[in-house]
């Protein structure tokens, strides 16, 4: 099987489509099997209708170096190790990790090195496959904050996500007024540093899903908790997304959904 996808290297599949993927080396060992069961993922209540949602405790990766010999292909490799930060370089492989376990554990794939996550020219994270999955992954979205990675994918074609993953914290005291407005309108009163990490966590999510990278305007999307964890959250120019979160440990865990608009095709 190896051989034949190294013969081809241009034949990676994203979304359902063919696409090229530049890179691939011939002669990459196959990783021992069962790199899902020794990854223990944090499985949220936020996975439902389609979508998966699941944290990576960071401090759980015992060894990174070999667990990202196991886990990327080799161009993500070479991302990888242009990162220096010890601390970037674990919260990074342990998003990467995080999404391939889910991956793995759906069978959508049956090996991590099968696909590997690409980024657009604005940082927005997708999935490229070697083969057609057994079943369609069309989106994918990935966070980090202190303990915690955390992932996102979609199985739905039309359907666009981005997940954040906040600590609840006093970090969003003193920048409040730059992302929280009047019009974010919570279910139910929250101590103020769960409600900022909130409102920072779905209007970040928000953004992911838009894709738009740096810049996205946080105080022109307005957050509306319909019912306990359930938000819509809309942006000034009339886009609408479906808002949900959880807390975990002392974290926030949003994520934020639309229909209207797919997934991006092959560029
Ligand atoms: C890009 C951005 C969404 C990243 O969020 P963050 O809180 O800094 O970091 P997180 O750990 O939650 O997320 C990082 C991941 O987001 C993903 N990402 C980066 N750019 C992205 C984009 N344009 N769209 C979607 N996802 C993106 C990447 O996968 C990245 O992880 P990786 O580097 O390991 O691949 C954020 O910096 C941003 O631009 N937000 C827009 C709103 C804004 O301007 N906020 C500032 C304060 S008002």
């Amino acid at each position: 099987m190896l051989a034949s996808v190294a013969a081809e290297p241009s034949k990676w599949i994203y979304g359902g489509f063919a696409l090229e993927y530049r890179g691939w080396v011939t002669g990459v060992p196959r990783p021992p099997d069962g790199c899902a069961q020794d990854v223990e993922l944090v499985r949220l209540a936020l996975t439902g209708e389609g979508v998966d949602v699941a944290l990576l405790d960071v401090e759980h990766l015992a060894d990174i170096e070999s667990t990202a010999a196991r886990y990327l292909t080799p161009l993500e490799r070479e991302e990888y190790a242009g990162l220096r930060l010890e601390t970037r370089r674990r919260e990074w492989l342990a998003a990467r990790v995080c999404l391939k376990t889910m991956l793995l554990e759906r069978r959508c794939v049956s090996d991590p090195t099968r696909c590997a996550i690409v980024k657009d020219a604005a940082g927005r994270p997708r999935l490229v496959f070697a083969e057609p999955p057994a079943e369609s992954v069309h989106d994918c979205s990935l966070s980090h904050k202190g303990r915690f990675a955390c992932a996102g994918a979609s199985r739905l074609a039309a359907t666009r996500l981005g997940v954040d993953i906040e600590e609840i914290s006093p970090r969003l005291l003193r920048i409040e007024r730059a992302f929280a407005r009047d019009r974010d309108r919570p279910f139910r009163a929250r101590p103020t540093q769960e409600r900022l990490a909130l409102l920072w966590a779905l209007k970040e999510a928000c953004a992911k899903a838009v894709g738009s990278g740096l810049g996205f305007a946080m105080g022109a999307v307005s957050c509306e908790e319909a019912e306990e964890g359930r938000h819509h959250v809309r942006t000034e120019d009339g886009r609408q997304f479906r808002g949900r979160h959880v807390v975990h440990d002392g974290y926030v865990v949003a994520l934020c959904l639309t229909e209207d608009e797919p997934c991006a095709g092959v560029e």
